[in-house]
Order: structure tokens, then sequence, then C-alpha cells
């Protein structure tokens, strides 16, 4: 047992309910908030192309709709056997709800991850504080 194990099980759930009719490339996600709740998310396709939604996304839809606000840390779990990263703008979506320390677990099928500061991913992000003009 790792202190992932929750999160991977759950990705790994997620990830089996995935739409992905099109890339055939099945992500799941799981995200921990402060308190200890988990969330999970698939990605969703869409015959519109551009209209599918990450599994990153899918879980931060779900923390918010439950009425939290904050990432403790993140799991994404693609098809394997390797470790995908979030794309791009996963990783805004995160920063959003994260601070720059947030841990972002990269796992592979064995349930193995490499752990990356969300800093890493998203250096000098954009972000809530970026848009308080008093601190210029
Ligand atoms: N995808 C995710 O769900 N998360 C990622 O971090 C990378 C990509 C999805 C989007 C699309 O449905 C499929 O994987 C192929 O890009």
């Amino acid at each position: 047992m790792t202190g992932l194990d929750d999160l991977f099980e759950r990705a790994k759930a997620a990830r089996a309910r995935a739409h992905a009719p099109y890339s055939h490339f099945p992500v799941g996600a799981a995200l921990r908030t402060p308190g200890g709740a988990i969330f999970a998310g698939c990605n969703v396709e869409n015959a519109a192309y551009p209209l599918g939604v990450c599994a990153e996304t899918a879980a931060i839809s779900a923390m918010v709709a439950a009425g939290e606000t904050q990432i403790a840390e993140i799991l994404v779990l693609g098809p394997g056997p390797g470790r995908i990263t979030p794309c791009g703008a996963c990783r805004q979506r995160i920063a959003e709800f994260a601070t720059p320390e947030t841990r972002v677990h990269c796992a592979d099928e064995t349930g193995a991850a490499q752990s990356l500061a969300l800093s890493d991913l998203l250096p000098l992000a954009f972000g809530p504080v970026s848009l308080r003009r008093d601190q210029i």
C-alpha cells in the first residue's frame, strides 16, 4: 500500500468509464482535497472533436459541484503502460484550485507514479493572484 493507492484506484475506475471512441485513449484522474475527499473523472469525447473534455477537467468539475475549491494532490492515469502528464490546458485548470507546491502524480499501470510539483509543469503560471492589479 502506498499513500496513492486510493487515488490510483479511483482514477482507474473512472478511466474504465472513459468515453474515448475517437482517440481510443482512455484517461482517468482523481484528486484529493485538503479535507480528504476524493473526486474522479474520465475523458469524455464528442463527435464534434473539439468539444471533448479531459479527465482532469471532469474531476475538477465534480469537485466544484460538491462545493470544494482546493486540490491537495491529483493523479492522472493514461491507457498505459507508460505515464502521461496533464495537457497544457489542464495544467492551467489545476492551477486555478492549487498552489505551485501541489503534487501532480503521473501514474503508470502498476500504480507507481512520477510525482511533480505543479510549478514544474506550469512555471510562471498566470493565476487568480495575477488578476489583482494592486500586486504589481
Ligand atoms: N486527455 C486527458 O483526458 N487528459 C490528459 O491529460 C491528456 C489527454 C484525453 C483527451 C482526449 O480525449 C484523449 O486523451 C487523447 O488526447
